[in-house]
């Protein structure tokens, strides 16, 4: 196998053997350290997009690495047919994190995954099939997940659909009320929509969610693939005064939960827990010992490193720092799940021009929002770096064409 050091020769050779099925950013990344993605020209990029949302430990914190190398050296897998320390640690340590009453976890590999067990749970548990979701709501590829995506055009990319799934309007209770008959199973939500452009309901929204759910018989499952793992300045956005308190029967969780290595879970409460028998779920992977150390690892490091407090924290400084940057109509979000809602559609520009000035943003499927979602180790001046990157791509420089389309 050959080494390849040339950015062009990588790009030529996934080109040739990799499916085309991404839109690619013009680096290849080969390092990582914190907020910084070092490429193969060995230029370094301030990542605000957390590797999809993934590092929010940053890239390579020391400890995850330091398990996962300890881990590697003992053990690199068995399934769920045995038991297993790391495992029992990981799960015990990411239920502590969770408000209660959410008791258990189940491991599996990835977002969509997590979101067709805990809809499955939710059959299981109900004896019902059908099952609500919402306007911009995204929950991953596979068929029960995008058969539940209201967005764009994924849903069509999944035909023919799963049936059962019902559409209600985010932030709309009544849209909710009228769909929910004694078919419905579940109302699964992801509670602020990331690629929708970073939408969230107002609080009165989840407690009335809650109390239609409590009344009618069906489950509450809040797709925390994206706000889990500490992304909003907590732990999970369950729980928290964003949403007024309000507690899921289910969360379904990924991406950041590994540090980088794929793993997903659902965590839900005794009462469910209940009622799910030995063989109702299952996966040869999930649960595996590489991916419990870097569960264990992640969260543990998020904690010694107060990094809840500094999501917040920089949430605060990247918020006082945008005030009055032209163009700028508001910020969106929590924490570091942040969408910048700008006056024209230029959000795909302010990407292109900002990867310029070699930072790495996300855009969304709202054409004025740009998302960051950067790790949670962001520093005060990693945060003034981007403004005044923004400030010059937006004001001196040309991403700022009014009324363009992105
Ligand atoms: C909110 C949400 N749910 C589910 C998924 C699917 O996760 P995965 O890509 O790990 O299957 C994603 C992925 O972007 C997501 O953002």
């Amino acid at each position: 196998m050959k080494t390849i050091t040339n950015f062009e020769d990588v790009a030529a050779r996934e080109g040739e053997f990799q499916l085309a099925t991404y839109k690619k950013m013009p680096l290849a990344a080969v390092r990582g350290r914190g907020a910084w993605v070092e490429t193969s020209a060995g230029e370094r990029y301030l990542d605000l997009y957390g590797g999809h949302a993934v590092a929010a430990t940053g890239h390579c914190h020391p400890h995850v690495v330091e398990a996962l190398r300890a881990q590697a050296g003992e053990l690199l897998f068995y399934s769920n047919l045995v038991y297993s320390e790391v495992r029992a640690r990981a799960a015990e340590k990411l239920v502590s994190c969770a408000p209660a009453p959410i008791a258990k976890a189940f491991f599996c590999n990835s977002g969509t995954e997590a979101n067709e067990n805990a809809m499955r749970m939710a059959r299981i548990v109900t004896g019902r099939e059908r099952v609500i979701t919402f306007t911009g709501g995204f929950h991953g590829r596979t068929a029960d997940s995008i058969s539940a995506t209201f967005l764009g055009k994924y849903r069509e990319l999944g035909r023919p659909n799963v049936p059962g799934h019902l559409c209600a309007e985010f932030g709309s209770i009544a849209s909710v009320a009228a769909l929910a008959d004694e078919s419905v199973a579940a109302v699964m939500l992801e509670p602020i929509q990331s690629m929708a452009g970073v939408k969230q309901a107002r609080p009165e929204f989840y407690r009335a969610l809650r109390e239609l759910c409590d009344e009618r018989g069906m489950l509450l499952i809040y797709d925390e693939v994206q706000t889990g793992v500490g992304r909003t300045g907590e732990w999970f956005f369950a729980g928290s005064a964003a949403g007024a308190g309000v507690v899921p029967d289910v969360i379904t969780l990924a991406k950041a939960l590994g540090s980088g290595v794929p793993v997903g879970a659902c965590l839900t409460t005794d009462a469910v827990a209940a009622r799910i028998k030995e063989n109702d779920l299952g996966t040869t992977f999930g649960g595996g010992m590489l991916a419990m150390a870097a569960v264990v690892a992640t969260l543990e490091a998020i904690e010694r490193d107060g990094m809840l407090e500094n999501a917040r924290a920089s949430e605060r400084h990247l918020r006082e720092s945008l005030e009055g940057v032209p163009g700028v109509a508001r910020v969106r979000g929590a924490g570091l799940l942040l969408g910048l809602e700008f006056v024209d559609e230029i959000a795909a520009k302010v990407h292109q021009a900002l990867l310029g000035e070699r930072i790495i943003t996300g855009t969304s499927s709202d054409a004025r929002v740009l998302r960051l979602l950067p790790p949670l180790c962001l520093r005060r001046e990693e945060v003034d770096l981007f403004v005044a990157a923004l400030v010059k791509v937006t004001v001196v420089g040309n991403a700022r064409s009014s009324g363009s389309k992105a």
